[in-house]
C-alpha cells in the first residue's frame, strides 16, 4: 500500500526537464531511500511530493487525491519535509524554529497547546539539542543546526517524513544517531519515511526500500540485497567497485576501485595487463 506515490511526474525549471515521467509508489510504513548521482533529479523529487515544486505534467498523489487539490495545512499535517538547504529566519533561537513546526496543528482559537509543547521537547530530546534551546540558530555548527532542522521536522509528527541528506554536515556518530532515530521511529510508530542519502552503504543498511535514479529516471528499485550490485554501482555512478556483505548487517558494502596512488600510477604507465589488482579504476 502506498499513501504517497507520483504518477508519470515530469519536473522542470523553466525550459528545463530534470525528472522524467517518473513513477514511484512510497510504501507504507517503510523506510525508502533514494541514491544517485549528484544532480540527477533527487532533491527535485522529494520536493514535488512535498508539494514545494508544482509537477510539469503528472501528478502526486496523497491518499488517492492529487496534492494540488488538497489544502496546503492539511498536507503539513500529513507530510514533512525537511529540504536539502533549509534557510533559518534570522535570529531565530533554537527553541523558536522547533516550535514552528507544529504550525500546521494550531488553530486560532489555541495558539499553543500542551500537547505542542509535548512535541517540541520530545523532538529536542530525540536530536539531542536540548541543551541548545536558548542558542540562536545562526551560532550553531553545522551538525548543530541539522540536528535542530530535523527536530522541526519531528515536532510536526506526520505520518510521512521526507528527509533530503539529513546527515549532511554530521559526524560519524550523529550520522549513525539520525539513521537509527529514523529507524527507530518507523520501527515503533509505524512512520513512512523517504530520505535521500549520498552514501550508498548507509542508504542499503537502512532501507526497506532502495531507489537509484539517474538523469531524472529510476534506474532501479527493490530492496538493498537486490539493488545494490557492483553493475548498477557502475551504471549509475559511473564508478568500478566490487561489493561484498556489510560485515555487521549483511547487507550490501560497496568498496570503491583501487585509489589513484604510487602502484595505480605505475600500472598506467605501463598500460600492464597486472590482474593482481581485482579492480583498477
Ligand atoms: N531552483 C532551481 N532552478 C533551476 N535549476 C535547478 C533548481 N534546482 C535544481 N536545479 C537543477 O535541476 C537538476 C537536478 O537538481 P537536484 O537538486 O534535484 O539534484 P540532486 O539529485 O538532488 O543533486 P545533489 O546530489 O547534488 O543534491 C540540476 O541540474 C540542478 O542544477
Ligand atoms: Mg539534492
Amino acid at each position: 500500500m502506498s499513501r504517497l506515490r507520483a504518477q508519470g511526474l515530469t519536473l522542470a525549471y523553466e525550459d528545463r526537464t530534470v525528472v522524467s515521467d517518473l513513477d514511484l509508489a512510497v510504501p507504507d510504513g517503510r523506510v525508502t531511500v533514494i541514491v544517485g548521482p549528484n544532480a540527477c533529479g533527487k532533491s527535485t523529487t522529494l520536493r514535488a511530493l512535498g508539494r514545494l515544486l508544482r509537477p510539469r505534467s503528472g501528478s502526486v498523489l496523497l491518499d488517492g487525491t492529487e496534492l494540488a487539490k488538497i489544502p496546503t495545512k492539511r498536507i503539513a499535517r500529513s507530510i514533512g519535509l525537511l529540504p536539502q538547504s533549509p534557510v533559518a529566519p534570522e535570529a531565530i533561537t533554537v527553541a523558536d524554529l522547533v516550535s514552528r513546526g507544529r504550525q500546521p496543528h494550531q488553530r486560532w482559537w489555541q495558539q499553543w497547546s500542551e500537547e505542542d509543547e509535548r512535541a517540541v521537547r520530545d523532538a529536542m530530546a530525540r536530536t539531542d539539542v536540548t541543551a541548545l534551546a536558548d542558542r540562536s540558530v545562526d551560532e550553531l555548527s553545522g551538525g548543530q543546526r541539522q540536528r535542530v532542522w530535523i527536530a522541526m521536522a519531528l515536532a510536526q509528527e506526520t505520518d510521512l517524513l521526507l528527509l533530503d541528506e539529513p546527515t549532511t554536515f554530521l559526524d560519524i556518530a550523529h550520522q549513525v544517531e539520525v539513521l537509527d532515530l529514523v529507524r527507530r521511529l518507523n520501527h515503533e510508530q509505524g512512520r513512512t519515511v523517504v530520505i535521500v542519502l549520498h552514501d550508498l552503504n548507509q542508504a542499503a543498511r537502512y532501507a526497506d526500500h532502495l531507489v537509484a535514479m539517474k538523469a531524472g529516471r529510476v534506474v532501479a528499485e527493490g530492496p538493498p540485497a537486490d539493488v545494490v550490485t557492483a553493475e548498477l554501482v557502475r551504471e549509475v555512478f559511473g564508478l568500478e567497485s566490487i561489493v561484498v556483505p556489510d560485515p555487521v548487517t549483511g547487507s550490501p558494502l560497496v568498496v570503491p576501485g583501487a585509489p589513484y596512488g604510487p602502484r595505480r600510477a605505475a600500472a598506467e604507465d605501463e598500460d600492464s595487463e597486472d590482474t593482481e589488482d581485482p579492480i583498477r579504476t
